[in-house]
Parts: structure tokens; C-alpha cells; sequence
């Protein structure tokens, strides 16, 4: 059981502060890291995973560190970057969320050709919207993620609300054996066709986390990315009252997370603002119940002896600025079902699927992607798109869109309260999601369940907008 491998393991420093810093200072909102130029090797490397008196692990890293280093760019300002691929295998780096220009969005045989060993690729792109992304690999993305491929990308407000501090949670989720190396058998048959592959090590910015040591009174705003392959978190934050503001780097109207849990499936991000209204010496779990019995502590709020930082708590609201998103026109707008079909337990079994695990519509794009397949669906560009996604597995589905940001309208026919925005929808087995968005970047999309295992056996297709 993983909860009980993770506590066995639990040694690691207290880095939740922090890895969470590099390469900037986390807190220093107001600089930009980001060089004009900037270079991103993607190669083998070692890292210290489970703590330094346990042995380091093999990983694929990007810039010598797992997760990779935290780039901030301001809203608005170009983002280069020059990926070099040092591993024996191609890859590509895709920008999670970011609405940029196709042929920068990272996914090979369809936006760019794979980057082979020994070779570079020069991305470039200005963000529109401010908010919590992220990179990853788009090839052999199970095994390249799993390996440790994926780190944080934070494009800046252009004038960011008021924190004491920043802080980046880079989740990723291993499967280690006895020596902390990471397991063999991706893709596993059964796995595939059922919750994905999860590990038995959850690390917070590529450490199995200790505490993160808080002042009494401080506000912190902290940005959550759930870089796991394919493991959902429900985080409780104990005796705290987070408050989300941004989901997938779009703001939202300021709420508790609904019933205290934050769920956020793989790919999913969520910003919230922590008033540190606790007691100085006291220590709180961060924990994530998602797997009912398999409940760990995720992290830690570690109070310090001082006195609170301010008399009164902050009690001023924080709003993000809202995004130049284009507003979905629903009169207008032109409607399609997407039904996701397959898995155990699925009813329909595997037929049809040719060997496939899962299908859309009844059509299964697997591997990295098949480029011969026609577009699940081709979009008129600038009109709106009403997608109903209705999941008719008995499992949950992180279903990812490129190059676009969405509005989650209802679930099961209910709306969603709230402007809720996002790049990923979680849905629930037998739930029915719509979502509205403009169609207006031209070009072919993936669209894809984010759990890894679920997205190269056949959860996949391309939108075109044209
Ligand atoms: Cu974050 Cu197509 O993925
Ligand atoms: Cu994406
Ligand atoms: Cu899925």
C-alpha cells in the first residue's frame, strides 16, 4: 500500500520551501527569471528523491533537476526557450495551458516534428494569460513523465495581488522499488484499462516533503500543480481555510475548496491564498484522502515560535485580474458529444477498440498520437464550441484540451457556480461535463484524458480549428 511506503520513506529534508525557489526566488513576484534566451536540456540525471540517506534515483530531468527549474514570464512578454534532448529517445516539450500559436505547442507529428537525441528546438511564444502552467513532454509521454519530465511555468500579473509569499507545489508521483529507483512495466495491461499507473511516492518539488516551516499571520499564496501521471489528490489543509482563486491559471471567484477538499486531477492546478491562522508551534497536515483508505499526509504547515506577523489577520479578499479570455457565445454556439468509452468495467468491453483500452466516439488514437486519423471534430474558427463530454466509463477522466482555455457550464445537467475556467475538466465515472469556449486558434488540437496510461491506449483525438 502506498501510504505505507511513503511513510517508511518519510526523511526527506524540509525542501518544501525550498526546491520550490529555484531558480528565482519563489517570493520575488515582481522579477522575472526568465532570460531572453533561455536553454532546457532534457537528459538522464540522478536526483535525491526519498532523502539523502537513501539512495539517489535514475530520472529524466530537465535541466539536472526534477521537476524541472520554475520559469516565470511575465504577462504578455516573449518566452524563449531551446530544448535539447539528451535522452536516447525523441521527445518535445508542450506548455500546458498556455493558448499559444500551434506550431509551439509541442506535440510531434502534428504541431512539430519530435526532437531527436542530439537535437534542439526553439519555442517561442508570448502568454496571453497570466497564471499557474506548466511543461511536459508530448512523446512517450507515460514513460518520459513518470521518469521525472515536467516542471512549473508561471506567467506573472501584471501587477500581482499582495502576499507575503509565493510558493510553487510541483506534485509528481513515483513508483519506486526497495533501492529508490523507479519501476519498470509503464503500460501495463490492466493498469491501462483501469485507474492508471499509481506510485507509492508522492513528492512535492521532487522531495517526499517534511514540513514547510509558516509564520503565524502571514498570507501565502500557493500555486498547486499536479504533475502526477496519473494520481487525483484531495488535499485538506487541517485547522485552514484555503481559499481558491485560480484554477488552471484562470482566476475564479474566490471560494472554499467544496466540502474542504481541493480535487485536482493529473494536469490540474489550482492557486489559493493560505492565511496562516494558526497557532506558532503547532504543526498541520496537509493530506490527501482522494483514495479513501489510502490517505497520506501530502505536506505539512510547521508553525514557528514567533509572534504573529500582523495583530489582525488580512481579511482583504484577493481577486486575480481577470484574462483577456474570449467569451463564450452559448446562443451561437455550435454543440458536440464526445463520449469516452472503454475500460474495465466499461459495459461496451474492449470491442471495437482493436487493442485499444479506451475510445472517443468509438474511435481509438493511441501511442503518441496518430496523425492519419481524421479530427474527432473540426471547428468553424471564432465560433463557440459547446462540448458535452460524457463519460460512460467507471473511471475518472481528466480531459485536457489544448491551446484553449474553457468554461465549465453543468455537470450532470446542473451549472457549475462561479466562473470556472480551466484547460482540464475532472469527470467522474458516468458523469456528464459540458464546457464552452471560443474556437478562434486556428489549427489541430489534442484533446486528451491527462492520465497518461488512459491517453496513449486510445483516450485521444484532434480538434481542428479552421
Ligand atoms: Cu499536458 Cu496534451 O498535455
Ligand atoms: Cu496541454
Ligand atoms: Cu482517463
Amino acid at each position: 500500500p502506498p501510504s505505507l511506503t511513503r511513510r517508511q520513506l518519510w526523511k526527506a529534508g524540509g525542501a518544501l520551501g525550498l526546491a520550490s525557489t529555484l531558480p528565482g526566488r519563489a517570493h520575488a513576484a515582481s522579477a522575472t527569471s526568465v532570460p531572453a534566451f533561455l536553454r532546457l536540456t532534457a537528459a538522464p540525471g540522478r536526483a535525491s528523491i526519498v532523502g539523502n540517506d537513501h539512495p539517489t534515483t535514475d530520472v529524466w530531468s530537465y535541466g539536472g533537476s526534477v521537476p524541472g527549474p520554475v520559469f516565470r514570464v511575465r504577462q504578455g512578454a516573449r518566452f524563449r526557450a531551446t530544448v535539447e534532448n539528451r535522452l536516447d529517445e525523441n521527445t518535445t516539450v508542450h506548455w500546458h495551458g498556455i493558448r499559444l500559436p500551434n506550431a509551439m505547442d509541442g506535440v510531434p507529428g502534428l504541431t512539430q516534428p519530435a526532437i531527436r537525441p542530439g537535437e534542439s528546438f526553439a519555442y517561442e511564444f508570448t502568454p496571453p494569460d497570466a497564471g499557474t502552467f506548466w511543461y511536459h513532454p508530448h512523446d512517450n509521454s507515460l514513460v518520459q513523465m513518470g521518469r521525472g519530465l515536467a516542471g512549473a511555468l508561471i506567467v506573472e500579473e501584471r501587477e500581482p495581488p499582495r502576499v507575503d509569499r509565493e510558493l510553487v507545489w510541483v506534485i509528481q508521483d513515483w513508483r519506486l522499488t526497495r533501492d529508490a529507483q523507479v519501476a519498470r512495466g509503464f503500460g501495463s495491461r490492466m493498469e491501462v484499462a483501469m485507474a492508471g499507473r499509481l506510485g507509492n511516492t508522492v513528492t512535492v518539488n521532487g522531495r517526499v516533503p517534511d514540513a514547510l516551516s509558516v509564520r503565524a499571520g502571514e498570507r501565502v499564496r500557493l500555486r498547486i500543480i499536479n504533475a502526477a501521471t496519473a494520481r487525483i489528490v484531495a488535499l485538506r489543509f487541517e485547522g485552514h481555510r484555503p481559499v481558491v482563486v485560480a484554477f488552471d491559471g484562470q482566476p475564479c471567484e474566490p471560494h472554499e475548496p467544496v466540502g474542504g477538499r481541493l480535487l485536482l486531477g493529473p494536469a490540474m492546478r489550482a492557486d489559493i491564498i493560505l492565511d496562516m491562522a494558526g497557532v506558532p508551534g503547532r504543526r498541520y497536515a496537509v493530506i490527501d484522502d482522494f483514495y479513501g483508505r489510502l490517505a497520506y499526509e501530502l505536506a505539512a504547515l510547521a508553525y514557528d515560535g514567533s509572534a504573529p506577523l500582523r495583530d489582525h489577520p488580512l481579511n482583504a479578499p484577493v481577486r486575480l485580474p481577470p484574462n483577456p479570455l474570449p467569451k463564450p457565445d452559448l446562443a451561437a454556439a455550435e454543440r458536440h458529444e464526445l463520449v469516452l468509452q472503454g475500460g474495465m468495467m466499461g459495459g461496451m468491453g474492449m470491442m471495437g477498440m482493436r487493442g485499444a483500452a479506451w475510445a472517443i466516439n468509438g474511435t481509438s488514437m493511441t501511442g503518441k498520437g496518430d496523425t492519419h486519423m481524421p479530427p474527432l471534430l473540426t471547428l468553424a474558427r471564432g465560433r463557440t464550441c459547446v462540448l458535452s463530454l460524457r463519460n460512460e466509463t467507471a473511471w475518472w477522466h481528466p480531459m485536457h484540451l489544448h491551446g484553449h482555455s474553457f468554461r465549465v457550464l453543468t455537470r450532470n445537467g446542473t451549472a457549475v457556480a462561479g466562473a470556472e475556467w480551466g484547460d482540464t475538466v475532472l469527470v467522474e465515472p458516468r458523469q456528464t461535463v459540458e464546457v464552452a469556449f471560443v474556437a478562434d486558434n486556428p489549427g489541430n488540437w489534442m484533446l486528451h484524458c491527462h492520465v497518461m496510461d488512459h491517453e496513449v491506449s486510445g483516450l485521444m483525438g484532434v480538434l481542428r480549428v479552421a
